[in-house]
């Protein structure tokens, strides 16, 4: 899959991937101000946390390119500034506060003019979209280990390739064991209100030749107890201390999995990890009512003037989930809480 963001050197733009777009048209976006890309990450053309991750390292640098001619004190106000707006553009993925705390302190502990910061935190957004791809080969060697020949991994919404800047986190270890040669199948839960599965995870398991089947969201718990899925593998936005938040329908199909003995894994960079928020700590962003009573926008399902219920993401507790796989191999919960919670 091509990157879903990039930095383009010579005109200093964001280029991004449309997703809301997909799987119909394959169409790019391109940002110069950072307030726009802060935009595309609230309506979602660019979303998983990782990629927000990085189209927030990217929109930081855009920032510092509009404020360089200023002196050094009216730089770092409008720098804050600029941080402030892009943590408001959603709540829930750590990776967005990773990136932008990351940038700024940088800026805040650099003793470099305005427009040497610039030139620093222009190569830092780089490297940011440079490691989460290094960062995802690695989740995929590990996470392949725990794939056997002949396996079907169902997943939720997309955490692949189109979540991150490249590879993916959840499909890493597919991709890793099908690089491997060992056969592998994906079942895409569909995700509703946003398709992500149907829609993004489809797409790109298609592109690159990966088996893919699509299925409704509730089907997934009948498909474990015929015996079709050998394995759940999801994304996560955020892992508190005590618990994984990812797409709204992961705690559903968590249960599913503990209920037929089926492994139940998280695949997430160290940049996801929050371990010092407890469940209570986090915001569970909730969207527009219009996202479930229209399908994708256009097609009325609800009775009008009827409101809908739309939280994005949901809570999967510790006991529910098996592995939790990072750039630095697989560990129960209380493994990761030991090796990362300092
Ligand atoms: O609302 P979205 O599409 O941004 O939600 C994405 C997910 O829930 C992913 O599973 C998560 O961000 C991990 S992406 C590698």
């Amino acid at each position: 899959m091509i990157p879903s963001i990039e930095w383009v050197d010579e005109e200093n733009k964001v280029k991004m991937i449309d997703q809301t777009l997909l799987p119909h048209e394959l169409k790019f976006l391109e940002f110069e101000d950072y307030r726009e890309v802060a935009n595309s990450i609230t309506v979602m053309n660019i979303r998983g946390a990782p990629a927000i991750g990085a189209a927030a390292s990217m929109a930081m640098a855009l920032a510092t390119l509009e404020y360089k001619d200023l002196s050094k004190d009216e730089f770092l106000e409008k720098m804050n500034e600029a941080a402030n707006h892009m943590r408001k553009a959603r709540p829930t993925a750590s990776n967005l506060f990773w990136a932008v705390n990351r940038m700024m302190k940088i800026i805040e502990n650099s003793n470099g003019s305005p427009s040497e910061i610039s030139e620093e935190i222009v190569e830092e957004a780089k490297l940011v979209a440079q490691e989460d791809v290094n960062v995802n080969k690695s989740i995929g060697k590990h996470g392949a280990e725990i794939l056997a020949d002949g396996d079907t991994v169902l997943t939720h919404c997309n955490a692949g390739s189109l979540a991150t800047v490249q590879y993916g986190t959840a499909l890493a270890p597919v991709r890793a064991a099908i690089e491997q040669r060992k056969k592998i199948s994906v079942v895409a839960d569909e995700t509703r209100p946003r398709l992500q599965g149907a829609r993004l995870t489809a797409y790109e398991c298609q592109y690159d030749k990966i088996p893919v089947k699509v299925c409704a969201d509730n089907s997934s718990g009948l498909l474990m107890k015929l015996g079709k899925i050998d394995k759940v593998i999801v994304g996560t936005d955020r892992v508190s201390s005590d618990a994984v938040f990812n797409k709204i329908g992961t705690y559903l199909v968590a249960l599913a999995a503990k209920d037929n003995n089926i492994p139940f894994y998280v695949a997430c960079p160290r940049s996801t990890l929050s371990l010092k928020d407890t469940i209570d700590d986090v915001e569970i962003e909730q969207r527009d009512s219009g996202e479930v009573s229209k399908i994708l926008g256009k097609v009325q399902v609800t009775p009008e003037g009827v409101e809908c219920l739309n939280y994005a993401f949901d809570i999967t507790p510790f006991r529910l989930v098996t592995g939790i796989i990072t750039e630095d191999g697989v560990f129960t919960p209380e493994e990761m809480l030991k090796k990362y919670k300092e």
